[in-house]
C-alpha cells in the first residue's frame, strides 16, 4: 500500500493486481483495448459476428455469446469488477431527430439499481448523455458518457471525437483506436468503431477500479 499526504489529508492507496472482470455488451472491446492480460476477463456479446472479432483481438479472454442482461443476473457474484455498456440508441440525444418514437430501454436503470443493491464488488455502468434528465444521477460525466459507479474515478481530459463528418471516418477511427478491421466482411465496421469507448478512457477507469482509496483526515469529528 502507498500513502500520500495532500495538505491535511492522508490518502492510502491499495492496488489490486488480479481482478476477475466481467465486460458486458462487449462490442469489439474499445473499453478493453488497453487493459492488458494480467486480469481474468469474461466478455459477453450477443452477436456472434462481433464476438468473433472481439475473440480475435483478445484471445486470452473468455467470450460468451449470450444476452448480457441475463448473464449479469445469473453470474454477478463471480466477479470483482463489472463493466456494463447497455445499448444506448433509445437514450441518445439523436433520438430527438428521429420521427419514430420509442420507449427508452429501462435495462440501463435496472442494471444500475441491481448492481448498487446486490453486488459487493466494483461496478461501472456506461451510457450516452441522454436527451432527458437521467432518472438516476450519474456519478460522473466523462467524455461523451454518463457513468454510474461505486468507486472513485478521477476526471480525465479527452479530446472530442468529432469524426462523423470525416470523409474516411472508418480509417480515422481504426487508426485512433488501434483496431484494424480490413480483413472482416459483412459487418458495419464504421458502426462497430463508433460504438467503442475510447481505449484510453477504458484504461483510465480500470486503473481506478484497481485502486482502493482510503482518505484519512486528522482531527475530523463526526457530526
Ligand atoms: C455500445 S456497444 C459496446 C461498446 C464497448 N463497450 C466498447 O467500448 O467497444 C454495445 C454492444 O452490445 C451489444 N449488445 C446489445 N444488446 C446486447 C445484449 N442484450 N446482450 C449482449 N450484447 C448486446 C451490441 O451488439 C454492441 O456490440
Amino acid at each position: 500500500m502507498a500513502f500520500r499526504t495532500v495538505g491535511q489529508l492522508t490518502i492510502g492507496i491499495f492496488v489490486q493486481k488480479h481482478l476477475r472482470i466481467l465486460n458486458l455488451y462487449a462490442g469489439i472491446g474499445g473499453n478493453r483495448k488497453l487493459w492488458g492480460d494480467e486480469h481474468e476477463i469474461t466478455a459477453v456479446e450477443y452477436k456472434p459476428e462481433i464476438a468473433k472479432i472481439y475473440r480475435d483481438f483478445f484471445p486470452n479472454d473468455k467470450v460468451v455469446v449470450a444476452d448480457a442482461h441475463q448473464y449479469l443476473l445469473e453470474h454477478f457474484s463471480e466477479f470483482d469488477f463489472i463493466w456494463s455498456s447497455p445499448p444506448c440508441p433509445t437514450h441518445s440525444r439523436t433520438r430527438t431527430m428521429q420521427k419514430k418514437k420509442v420507449y427508452p430501454d429501462m435495462r440501463l436503470y435496472q442494471e444500475i439499481i441491481f448492481l448498487k443493491y446486490w453486488y459487493k464488488g466494483k461496478y461501472l455502468v456506461e451510457n450516452v448523455i441522454p436527451y432527458y434528465k437521467p432518472l438516476i444521477s450519474p456519478t460522473r460525466i466523462l467524455h461523451r458518457h454518463c457513468i454510474w459507479s461505486n468507486f472513485w474515478v478521477q476526471d480525465m481530459a479527452t479530446e472530442p471525437l468529432q469524426t462523423c463528418k470525416a470523409v474516411k471516418e472508418r480509417e480515422l477511427l481504426q487508426e485512433k483506436f488501434g483496431f484494424n478491421l480490413d480483413d472482416y466482411t459483412g459487418i458495419d465496421k464504421r458502426l462497430l468503431l463508433r460504438n467503442c469507448v475510447v481505449p484510453e478512457l477504458g484504461k483510465h477507469i480500470l486503473d481506478w477500479a484497481e485502486k482502493d482509496v482510503i482518505i484519512e483526515q486528522p482531527n475530523f469529528i463526526l457530526p
